[in-house]
């Protein structure tokens, strides 16, 4: 969480900056600020709480000149949300401005300590303790370089930080950290762009040097980038290339991002099978489990961790890897089994899922399975993310960089590398047999013109979404396949329209939310052909007997559920394991349109970020 960014080179800071913002401001919205050194040697640091454009409105007539400053959004931890506690945080002179992404946690007895030496605190945040240490450490050794005071801090924290420091001394210098939270420099001609990811960066220059845990980078004007780990070692650094284009993260003519990744879904879908589906010779390629077949062979147990939209992906692998591959399937929630001391054998297999790659808490589950000698396989969207990099192996989801906070084509991507993964394993173990996996890998082939013809139903959608947006609370049903969908649907629901809404087995409705089933209750269903639709039928007719409302997902052509429901989408017709492919999409499409007509905030709800890098 928190979206920090800095520049330094020739050109105007300001604007690189807030623009930066802008692109990360998915990370967290409580506040922003943003400091810079004039050509006449002021440091300027405006800070507001809100959203950038209220940081803009507030410093609208002020110096915001500089070729060289730093900025930050926050996702509060430690403090509540006001122009106070908002970053960039001053050292005791006000020399020194810093800003972070993460948690000091041991903030309160170095804080003590510093107080004990005179120290006095502005705001309530972790942060504000961490520069006044810096400036503390060189204030006993004044030769120190800013560089070595800060290594010398970070060696006495504990949690997670990246952090940009700026001198009002220095024009020509920042200093750069990162632990735990993510940090790109962007490397141009004569001038350097940092960010917590590389959407601030992709519109200026390719060359980018992810930074490792525990490196310092020294970034002057007009030299090499410099890497020190905090014990003073130098790091060469390794500048690759971004396989980023800007395209991928505007809007593209859409009103707002969560939209345009519900419709880029065939796309992305496709681009999640795309080198590793071959439906004519039968071949599956996931170089991930080709390197670990062995163990995913003789697995006898497959533990998923995951958390939010992520782990919902991860109840349908749980679904699929039983079906298809005969082998049990744990999904655990990554802050539980994190804290649990779970049972884990080093024949187990551990699936991460995350689309950040950088969830605090499903890092932490990972390295935990990873003493107890699990081979952990990572399902991420960002590439080169924490989690990619933490695993043994993994598989990329490639459906782009996700925006909106609500997650989406994410879902459908992980999804589909899931199913993909659950075949091979199961061909590889025998456990399939060879006519049902072929007719499965044509199957797939076809999802994305399936899920393009969902889209198709976007304004009858819509309809339905006007008649229940002032609902004061959702009902979702699912079984089977569906029931992750309907965990889903709820979800997205409730998370950017703010309608209480609950997710649940359709069967288990009998058993408590029952009792909330009146008139004004939509009860949202997937009754898809299947194996359960029967039993699906037999739920809708108990929420009709208490005169619930019933919004019903059908096979196209179901003619049963038509009769008792207020409305139903119908949907292509698909094997029922991949039914959840095609059924999300109403949910999204229903969830995105009650937000924006209850006014809204679709692509950053509040409270909510898209990178929760806290536990
Ligand atoms: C946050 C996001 C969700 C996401 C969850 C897990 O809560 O708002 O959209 O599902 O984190 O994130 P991950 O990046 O690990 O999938």
């Amino acid at each position: 969480m928190c979206g920090i960014v800095g520049y330094i080179g020739n050109r105007d800071a300001f604007p690189i900056l807030i623009k930066g913002l802008q692109r990360l401001e998915y990370r967290g919205y409580d506040s922003a600020g943003v400091a810079m050194i004039s050509p006449e040697g002021n440091l300027n640091v405006y800070k507001k709480k809100g959203k950038v454009s209220d940081l803009l409105d507030s410093c609208k007539d002020k110096d915001k000149s500089g070729n060289i400053g730093i900025g930050h959004t926050r996702w509060a931890t430690h403090g509540e949300p006001n122009d106070v506690n908002s970053h960039p945080h001053y050292s005791q002179t006000k020399d020194l401005v810093i800003i972070h992404n993460g948690i000091i946690e041991n903030y309160a007895s170095i804080k003590e300590g510093l107080q004990k030496r005179g120290h006095t605190f502005l705001s309530e945040t972790d942060t504000e303790v961490l520069i006044h240490l810096i400036e503390d450490i060189r204030k006993h050794e004044p030769e120190m370089k800013l560089g070595h005071a800060v290594m010398a801090a970070l060696n006495q924290v504990n949690g997670a930080y990246a952090i940009v420091i700026l001198d009002k001394n220095d024009r020509d210098t920042l200093i750069a950290a990162k632990k735990g939270s993510p940090m790109v420099i962007g490397v141009g001609k004569d001038e350097y762009f940092i960010a917590s990811d590389a959407s601030p960066i992709v519109e200026y220059t390719k060359n980018v040097v992810y930074i490792e845990d525990e490196h310092v980078a020294i970034i002057r004007r007009g030299e090499e980038l410099k890497i020190r780990t905090i014990r003073d070692k130098e790091i060469t650094p390794y500048v690759q290339e971004l396989e980023m284009e800007l395209e991928a993260i505007e809007k593209g003519g859409y009103d707002h991002f969560m939209l345009k990744e519900i419709y880029e879904q065939p796309r992305s879908i496709f681009d999640s099978m795309r080198g590793r589906l071959n439906s004519e010779t039968g071949h599956l390629k996931m170089g991930g489990i080709e390197e670990h077949e062995g163990k995913f062979k003789n697995a006898k147990r497959i533990i998923v961790i995951a958390c939010g939209t992520s782990w919902h992906a991860g109840m349908v692998a749980e679904y699929l890897f039983e079906e298809y591959a005969r082998i049990p399937v744990e999904v655990e929630y990554a802050s539980e089994f994190r804290y649990r001391n779970p049972i884990i054998y080093p024949d187990d297999i551990v699936i991460a899922i995350s689309q950040s790659g950088e969830t605090a808490d499903t890092l932490a589950a990972i390295e935990l399975a990873k003493t107890k000698g699990a081979t952990i396989f990572g399902v991420c969207n960002v590439v080169g993310s924490s989690i990619a990099r933490a695993t043994h192996a993994g598989s990329y989801t490639h459906a782009g960089p996700e925006i909106g906070v609500a997650s989406t084509k994410a879902f459908t991507a992980q999804v589909t590398v899931l199913t993909l993964m659950a075949l091979h394993v199961a061909k590889v173990k025998g456990a399939i047999a060879e006519s049902r996996y072929r007719q499965l890998l044509y199957e797939m082939e076809s999802i994305p013109a399936k899920v393009e013809e969902v889209l198709k139903l976007n304004d009858s959608i819509k309809k339905i979404a006007a008649e229940y947006k002032d609902a004061a609370n959702a009902l979702y049903l699912g079984r089977g396949y569906s029931f992750p969908v309907a965990l889903e649907g709820a979800l997205k629901l409730k998370e950017i329209s703010y309608i209480h809404a609950e997710g649940y087995p359709a069967a288990e409705m009998k058993h408590g939310p029952i009792a909330l089933i009146d008139e004004a209750m939509p009860v949202f269903v997937i009754a898809t052909k299947g194996p359960n639709y029967e039993k699906v039928v037999s739920n809708i007719q108990e929420v009709k007997a208490r005169k619930g409302r019933i919004i019903a997902i059908v096979t196209a052509g179901d003619v049963e559920v038509k009769k008792m429901a207020e409305h139903v989408i119908e949907i292509p017709e698909t094997d029922e394991s991949l039914v959840p492919l095609v059924s999300v999409i109403p949910w999204q499409l229903l969830s995105y349109h009650i937000a924006v007509m209850r006014g809204c905030n679709v692509d950053q709800p509040r409270n909510l970020a898209k990178s929760v890098t806290v536990e």
